[in-house]
């Protein structure tokens, strides 16, 4: 898992998952260009690799808009001349609502950011990867992309189509050099699972969250470094025939069947 040389660019590169992503990737080498439409975050996550002597780029952008998406993959090249490696990773959980009352302005925000945004990525990193004749990308999908999600239709299906994405292009793009995978992680220690233990209980998010980790085989939530493990593995050489496939991290959460979910509420 050396990444010298190489280029890793991340969307929700400000926070949880992508930003611990962005650490490992420059802790191994790699200049890294982080995207988010948290600037703040961003410019701070960018300074903290920075801090730890790596290169770090942070650039503002929303990824469901095709010109920003367009802008960051040009900063990019700007910045560091290639895109070796691509975390597609940006994404919202949405409202924890039944599909019977589910608001039609939520269902496309949440499919906005995660299957637009996602695909948006895909539309203009993947032609530099095929110039390049070299790549590797990962799409942030969800034990959500796998199994139903009760109260999360948005969210699952979006998940649900980043898998259908990630095969999709990983056939069209393997004689290329270039290799496409999806992770799917399980509930990960960042705001997004505390905010969905929020909505779930308002009076008591922690009680929710002590059930949910007590409900999963492995007894606790991921840490973003857990995923972010995966995602540097599969974007290292030691990943060199694997394309088109996903992987959950997620303590055994999607090997014990539905009754986690349901614990937690
Ligand atoms: N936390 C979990 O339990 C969990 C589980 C499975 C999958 N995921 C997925 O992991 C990914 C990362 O989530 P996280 O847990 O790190 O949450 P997070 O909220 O900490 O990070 C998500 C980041 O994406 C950014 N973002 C959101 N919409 C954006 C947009 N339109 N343009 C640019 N940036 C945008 C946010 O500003 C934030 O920095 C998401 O795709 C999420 O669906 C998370």
């Amino acid at each position: 898992m050396e990444f010298s040389g190489k280029v890793a660019l991340i969307t929700g590169g400000a926070n949880g998952i992508g930003r611990a992503a962005g650490l490992g990737f420059a802790q191994r080498g790699a200049r890294v260009v982080l995207v988010d439409r948290d600037a703040q975050a961003g410019e701070a996550a960018a300074g903290v690799i920075r801090q730890q002597g790596g290169e770090a780029h942070f650039v503002a952008a929303d990824v469901t808009r095709s010109g920003e998406v367009a802008a960051y993959v040009q900063a990019a090249l700007d910045a560091c001349g290639a895109i070796d490696c691509f975390f597609n990773n940006a994404g919202i959980e949405g409202a924890v609502t039944p599909t019977a009352e589910y608001e039609e302005a939520m269902f496309d925000a949440v499919i906005g950011v995660n299957l637009k945004g996602v695909f948006l990525g895909l539309r203009h990193v993947l032609p530099v990867m095929l110039r390049q004749g070299s790549g590797a990308v990962v799409n942030t999908a969800s034990v959500a992309g796998l199994v139903g999600t009760p109260g999360m239709p948005a969210y699952a299906a979006s998940k649900h189509a980043v898998i259908g994405l990630t095969k999709v292009a990983a056939g069209e793009v393997a004689r290329h050099g270039v290799r496409v995978n999806a992770v799917c992680p399980g509930p990960v220690d960042t705001r997004m699972i505390h905010a969905l233990e929020a909505q779930l209980d308002p009076a008591d998010p922690a009680g929710v969250g002590r059930r949910y980790q007590a409900a999963l085989p492995s007894g606790r939530y991921s840490t973003p470094e857990d995923v972010a493990n995966l995602v540097l593995f599969l974007c290292s050489d030691l990943a060199s025939n694997i394309t088109g496939a996903q992987y959950v991290v997620d303590g055994g959460r999607t090997a014990i069947g539905g009754s986690v979910a349901a614990a937690a509420r």
